[in-house]
């Protein structure tokens, strides 16, 4: 693969008010990962997939990928059967995807690096996604990886902001709105050049900027790298909450009927 797609899955979820990590919790009975996991494997560019899971649980997260790519293969397999005219296929039509699986660090950012470690040579474009975004599109990811190759900058889904955003002092008194028209509100995945991303890191390491940078986006403009934004989608939101939980456990019991 030329593409690969960093899954960041070692966060703690304390906001989800659940002892699991995040992405262990379970949507419709199958971890957050899991799904995460379905979005990449039902992308278009077969991509290099690493999840960084939480130190003392690699060998859940490897169980969970396998049992993911195993239903990827099973899906794929029906639905090729189904749309073939007579012959029943001979064999799997889609193969299995593997999976890297890495420990991840103490902030977003040092599991991102040690995702990155895991790349293989062969890549030159490099996703990272929130396995907390685990209802995203699949499509939404090929987008990215396109919109990468196509520019060469790095790229981010965004949505524009409804809410009108005010600045406000500690005391809770208004210091100011935004202009919401030129907000963005940023998703995941976050695509880049690899080098691109490389490069970025190191000089934000060199600058001891890290702590200050919440996602890769703000990292790469940092440096003073391009990075555009594509048109996100709503199913890309970031489950943070019991609340976003619901609304997941919503949407997708809506799509099964
Ligand atoms: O905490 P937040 O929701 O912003 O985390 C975004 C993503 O980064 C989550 O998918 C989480 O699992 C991941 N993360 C990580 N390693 C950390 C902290 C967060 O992989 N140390």
């Amino acid at each position: 693969p030329t593409a690969a797609v960093i899954i960041v899955a070692a966060g703690s979820g304390t906001r989800l008010g659940n002892a699991e990590p995040k992405a262990f919790v379970l949507l419709q009975m199958r971890p957050l990962l899991s799904h995460a996991l379905d979005t990449i494997f039902g992308m278009r560019e077969l991509v290099q997939i690493i999840v960084v899971a939480p130190g003392d649980r690699v060998s859940d997260a490897r169980a969970i990928a396998a049992q993911a790519a195993r239903r990827h293969d099973v899906l794929a397999a029906a639905a090729s059967s189904t749309t073939s005219t007579g012959a029943a296929p001979t064999s799997s039509p889609v193969p299995s995807r593997t999976v890297t699986i890495v420990a991840g660090g103490r902030t977003r950012q040092d599991s991102v690096e040690l995702g990155m470690d895991a790349l293989l040579p062969s890549v030159d474009i490099v996703l990272v996604h929130d396995a907390a975004r685990a209802l995203t599109p699949a499509a939404l990811c090929d987008d990215v990886v396109d919109a990468v190759r196509s520019t060469g900058h790095g790229i981010i889904p965004g949505l524009p902001v409804v809410d009108t955003i005010k600045r406000v002092a500690d005391s809770g008194a208004i210091l100011g709105t935004v202009d919401r028209s030129e907000l963005s509100a940023g998703q995941t995945p976050q695509g880049f050049p690899r080098a691109m991303l490389a490069d970025a890191r190191a000089w934000t390491l060199q600058n001891g900027r890290f702590e200050a940078l919440t996602d890769d986006a703000a990292l790469v403009a940092d440096a003073g790298l391009p990075v555009n934004v594509i048109p996100g989608h709503p199913l890309a939101f970031k489950i943070t909450t019991p609340e976003d939980l619901e609304r997941a456990e919503v949407i997708l019991h809506a799509a099964a009927t």
